[in-house]
């Protein structure tokens, strides 16, 4: 078989059908140019063992290079015959640099160790560019708490109003997850910038080559430090495959609430014409589709990690050809996260708040009711009693129609003496906004401080 990398032990070639099954290039060809990075760093580790003379290095480097450009420009591509891209570019090496100096690569390793290590330089690339993407977000998330710094909103548990917060520390809420999943990130790379180039198959090798300098020419920090584990593991990818599902929950849930506050009910956001769609049939229709592919494809980032997970569970060691299966759910992860969040950014920076509607709506469904509630602690009543007064008040003013702030000062003291009209003063949405100054509140002084803070733990990744 022209090209194979086996084939002295087979009697024939592979049947049709085997070749259709088993043949990756359709996906893994985009590894092509990380495989021509790590046979440089093997070349260099066998010229250095003394495998390679330094002319015969010399020459193999010039065949790689050129073998690159070739793949680059679209002058090398994979053949029908090529089971993979590993098989594909040492034919295309063989090409360029003869059977004599092209045979010789492939001492001391294997297509196992190779393929262990090149989908950590996909990953690895792909991880920074999808961090660059999320810090994209977050600076679109803060620029809009910054432009809306006094700007209030009913917060929400159980979606009911709860307690009054500002949009701000609303919105930051939706940023540390995404800080949290750049840690994650950043976290994840001390474990994938580990080498398993020259585990071989399975067992390490026999030809005294240096691990460590191949580690190092492909910007790794060390060899894995066993070699069955470093062909057979593939916890690192599926570390990956989590984290995109966690950055696609994260947005998921923004997500939702974008789409929340765009309703007709909500009315809370208008999207920019750039960032939502239209009906073909209702021509008033503007749609927040960008929000809603958000969520649809964080259940397909979960399907990824799901599938990768399902392919390890009880795989035994070492390799096994299932371990094909880890790259197409990354792939998948990646190209859907680096097209989801440059739009996902476009969206957010370009919302526009219609901050009164918020304002209005923030102190309604008795939202400042535990506010009343804490007055009254500070005046020296026990939470206890302080709860039942306050809970009295609500149900004294559901009864008539009314908001908190409205009973007359006889009827406050109708309800407890030691409602007082200097109640007031929390009695408002500003006030009860700038009385929460605990750690990670929302009054304004806290959320300048936590802008702060999100800026400068980004600033440290
Ligand atoms: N294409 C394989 C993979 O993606 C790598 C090659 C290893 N194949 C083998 N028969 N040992 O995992």
């Amino acid at each position: 078989e022209a090209g194979a990398l086996w084939g002295g032990r087979f009697a024939s070639g592979p049947s049709p059908e085997l070749a259709r099954l088993s043949k990756s290039t359709q996906f893994d060809w985009i590894f092509a140019s990380y495989d021509i990075r790590g046979s440089k760093a093997h070349a260099k580790a066998l010229a250095d063992a003394g495998y390679l003379s330094s002319e015969e290095l010399d020459g193999m480097l010039e065949a790689l290079t050129e073998l690159d450009a070739r793949v680059a420009d679209g002058r090398f591509v994979a053949a029908e015959s090529d089971e993979d891209v590993h098989s594909a570019l040492e034919r295309g090496l063989i090409e360029i640099a003869g059977p004599a100096l092209g045979g010789k690569l492939r001492a001391g390793r294997s297509r196992n160790d190779q393929i262990a290590t090149l989908v950590r330089l996909y990953l690895i690339d792909h991880a920074r560019a999808i961090s660059r993407h999320i810090m994209q977000l977050l600076d679109a998330i803060v620029s809009q708490a910054e432009a809306h710094p006094d700007a209030a909103l009913p917060g929400r548990t159980h979606l009911q109003h709860a307690q009054p917060v500002l949009l701000g520390h609303q919105l930051l809420a939706h940023a540390w997850p995404l800080v949290r999943d750049l840690e994650r990130v950043r976290d994840w790379m001390s474990r994938a910038t580990v080498s398993p180039y020259g585990a071989g198959a399975l067992a390490g090798s026999s030809l005294g080559l240096d691990a460590s300098l191949v580690a190092r020419e492909l910007g790794l920090t060390r060899p894995g430090e066993n070699s069955i584990d470093s062909t057979a593991s593939r916890d690192v990818v599926a570390e990956f495959a989590f984290i995109t599902s966690m950055i696609g929950i994260n947005l998921s849930r923004f997500a939702e609430e974008i789409i929340l506050w765009n309703t007709k009910e909500f009315g809370f956001v208008t999207l920019d014409d750039g960032y939502s769609t239209g009906s073909s049939i209702m021509p008033q229709k503007k749609n927040p589709d960008i929000a809603e592919l958000a969520r649809g494809k964080s259940g397909r980032l979960i399907g990824n990690l799901t599938g990768l997970l399902t392919t390890l569970k009880g795989l035994p060691l070492a390799y096994n050809r299932d371990l094909q299966e880890d790259k197409e759910p990354v792939f998948d992860a990646v190209d859907t996260l680096e097209v989801l969040l440059p739009a996902f950014a476009g969206m957010v920076a370009t919302l526009r708040f219609n901050t009164e509607r918020m304002a209005a709506l923030a102190p309604q469904g008795f939202s400042l009711a535990t506010d009343v509630a804490e007055w009254l602690v500070k005046q020296g009543v026990a939470f206890r009693d302080a709860h039942e007064i306050s809970g009295e008040l609500v149900r004294y003013c559901e009864q008539r129609g009314l908001e908190l702030h409205e009973p007359s000062d006889e009827e406050l003291a109708a309800v407890s003496p030691h409602l007082t009209p200097e109640v007031r003063s929390v009695l408002s949405v500003a006030g009860s906004i700038g009385s929460r100054t605990g750690a990670g509140g929302t009054a304004p002084e806290r959320v300048a401080d936590q802008q702060t803070q999100l800026t400068e733990r980004v600033a440290h990744l």
